[in-house]
């Protein structure tokens, strides 16, 4: 079966099929319950959390995909905004995506999330939506998210886990077999990974197998 890098990064159906259905509200309703017992409508509450987020904050939005997050701003946002995603395909539709919205002041940047090009703190928010069910390291990826992250910056996320169900488990077999999803984690190995991230675990909510949540980075102890 396909690598996770052969996926993400050059199977242009795969990409745009699920990009496709994530933007539309019908499919993603249907396809996210049927999948994973998610109400889908939760998940976009969540993302559009971003419209409170103060003007002139500086946003990560790892990984972007086609523009699921941004989707939520309106034009005259304040906001100094990265899309970051390691598929080509993914960038290229999100760039459509933030020209159809009509979206200025959004940069686009392709690479790993495992290895992020930018210095410490240098993020308030970093928004992980979907992202690490799919990543190859998903500790590696906690751990540069908050390195990117400014002391008080919030990390925000969603995933599927492991430990939620059979069914739910069983299918996460599948899309690992298929190369659509990583390793993944459970909820309580993630949230070791957070504390060893300096990362405290702020506010929470699972649907399904998706878990939601936000962090804080806190003051590195002495
Ligand atoms: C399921 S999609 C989620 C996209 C978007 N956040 C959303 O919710 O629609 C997973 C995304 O992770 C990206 N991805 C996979 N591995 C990555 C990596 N190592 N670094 C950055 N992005 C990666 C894929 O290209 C894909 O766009």
């Amino acid at each position: 079966m396909a690598s996770l890098e052969q996926t993400w990064g050059h199977e242009r159906l795969v990409a745009s099929a699920y990009d496709f259905a994530v933007h539309n509200p019908l499919v993603r309703r249907i396809g996210a319950f049927a999948l994973w017992g998610l109400d889908a409508r939760l998940l976009m509450d969540y993302i559009a959390r971003l419209r409170e987020t103060t003007a002139g904050s500086r946003v990560l939005d790892v990984p972007c995909g086609g523009g699921l997050a941004f989707a939520s701003l309106q034009p005259n946002h304040a906001l100094d905004y990265v899309a970051f995603d390691f598929s080509p395909v993914m960038l290229e539709r999100a760039q459509q995506s933030a020209q159809q919205l009509g979206l200025k002041g959004i940069q686009f940047q392709q690479g790993d999330v495992g290895a992020l090009p930018y210095e410490a703190q240098q993020f308030d928010l970093c928004q992980c939506y979907n992202g690490l069910h799919c990543f190859p390291d998903p500790q590696k990826a906690i751990q540069e998210m908050a390195r990117v992250l400014k002391v008080g910056g919030t990390l925000r996320t969603t995933l599927v886990v492991k430990g939620a169900g059979t069914r739910y488990d069983a299918m996460i077999c599948l899309f690992q077999w298929r190369g659509w999803f990583g390793p993944t984690c459970t909820r309580a190995a993630l949230e070791g990974w957070l504390k060893d991230a300096n990362l405290k675990l702020t506010d929470h909510q699972q649907s399904g197998a998706l878990w939601m949540f936000e962090a804080v980075k806190q003051t590195p102890t002495p």
